[in-house]
């Protein structure tokens, strides 16, 4: 077990880069199930999520080639089985993915329901209607989706999301990519890693329309080849970085990333008083005075990103002064983090979805655990700005979804280092 020690208040400088998206490659990688040949992938990032995705391919017959640590090839030609051991799945959130692409190629898949963060109730009702609407046989049984197309492939149909769902989404594009006739998806989500899945799958033959609005049009096909796709830059992992820079003060050029679709994050550190200046694929972050109040609500893509509203929130709590509500139009429980910034010496009240966030200028260095994954990139922000030592601890969660934190961050000036538990702090962390 390890753990993080952070030696704050030192301002940020220098450059990061930042790798490829998370969201889009837990979905990219799975998706290669339906690809008749051999899938080179660059730029995927080299985190636990990814190694939990590729291992599941493995188990499941396809060959894995490493090329170097964010290039790797993928050949699904021989698969040997449908069912995706509970013990695996239950990993990731996005092994959810595994039933739309198994589904669309093989006619069957067998998933373990997922795990992933506990961000409250995590239904997927709406992946499991978007099969079915697609003449899928589907059961929940003992932990297990079981689904079939009892003729071996699914029909095109018109499909309509209740609410607006990334994984849903991505979901009914990858079953219906082979399926015969047109799907449409209506109100389906506009993320930027829908548009890079379905950029993949054209690339590889698919015909797919309208990824990036919320009506796509997928033409099905009857086979896809294989080729070479890029992943796009990671929008959260760059966000993080920006609000790092923001709360610790300091000046980085955070290179690899889409301004587009930094637009939202941007746009809200702005009105925090944090300059932000675009240069073709770089973005500079520079703190010239105290950080502002201000109001976040979060929403699906292109509003602002649920997955950046902790680490917003360790910046809000530095404000000069002032008080910020935080709206969570997403997730139930996403204010997990709430306790643990209260240690550093953070007032924040929380009532339902929504948290009052009063600006109190200066943190203090405490012991934290890690609760999900940007709660701890959050509690990563809080410690590089505080006073004192932070500890974080359950550094696990971090690790599913950034590439080389510690490394990036001690590039531009901070002082953190990862640190071997010893047994009795497991023990007593453990109580
Ligand atoms: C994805 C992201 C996650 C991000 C979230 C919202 C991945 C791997 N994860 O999660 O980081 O926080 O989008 O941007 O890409 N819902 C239902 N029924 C369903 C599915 C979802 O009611 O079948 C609800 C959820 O409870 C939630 C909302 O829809 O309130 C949005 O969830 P969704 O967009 O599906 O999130 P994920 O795809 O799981």
């Amino acid at each position: 077990m390890q753990k993080y020690v952070i030696h704050g208040g030192h301002p940020l400088f220098g450059e990061i880069d930042v790798s490829g998206a998370k969201n889009a490659a837990v979905a990219i990688i799975p998706a290669a199930l339906l690809v008749d040949g051999c899938c080179r992938i660059e730029n995927i990032p080299q985190i636990s999520d990814v190694t939990v995705v590729l291992e599941i391919l493995q188990e499941l017959g396809a060959e894995v080639r490493t090329i170097n640590k964010n290039t790797f090839e993928i050949d699904c030609s021989h698969i040997r089985s449908c069912r995706v051991p509970d013990e695996l799945s239950r990993r990731m959130r996005a092994s959810y993915y595994l039933i739309g692409a198994l589904l669309g190629r093989f006619g069957e898949a067998e998933v373990s329901m997922p795990g992933g963060c506990d961000l409250g109730v995590r239904p997927i009702d709406l992946h499991i209607k978007s099969f079915k609407t697609l003449g899928a046989d589907v059961d929940v049984q003992g932990g297990f989706v079981y689904t079939r197309a009892p003729k071996g492939r699914l029909d095109g149909a018109t499909i309509y999301m209740d609410q607006v769902s990334v994984g849903a989404s991505i979901n009914a594009i990858l079953a219906s990519v082979l399926a015969d006739g047109l799907t449409v998806i209506e109100n389906a989500a506009k993320e930027p890693h829908i548009v890079d899945v379905a950029n993949f799958l054209n690339s590889m033959g698919a015909n797919i329309m309208g990824a990036g609005t919320d009506v796509i049009k997928i033409h099905g096909v009857a086979s896809l080849h294989g080729g070479t796709y890029s992943i796009i830059p990671d929008q959260i992992e760059a966000g993080t970085y920006m609000a790092a820079v923001a709360a610790t003060g300091g000046c980085v050029t955070i290179r690899n990333i889409i301004p587009k679709h930094m637009d939202c994050i941007t746009a809200k550190l702005e009105e925090m008083g944090i300059q932000i200046d675009e240069q073709g694929d770089s973005i500079i972050v520079t703190r010239t005075s105290d950080i502002q109040r201000t109001n976040i609500k979060t929403m699906p893509y292109p509003g602002f990103p649920t997955d950046m509203q902790p680490q917003m929130a360790a910046c809000l709590c530095l404000a000069n002064g002032g008080t910020s509500i935080i709206n969570e139009g997403i997730w139930e429980n996403r204010y997990r983090y709430v306790d643990e910034f209260k240690r550093m010496g953070a007032e924040i009240q929380v009532d339902g979805k929504v948290a009052v966030v009063e600006g109190v200028g200066h943190l203090t260095g405490a012991p934290l655990r890690a609760c999900d994954l940007r709660a701890g990139a959050a509690m990563v922000i809080a410690g590089l700005a505080a006073s004192g030592t932070t500890e974080i601890s359950c550094i696990h969660y971090i690790e599913r979804g950034y590439e080389n934190l510690v490394g990036k961050l001690c590039g531009v000036g901070a002082d953190i280092q990862i640190v071997n538990i010893a047994e009795d702090d497991v023990n007593q962390d453990a109580v």
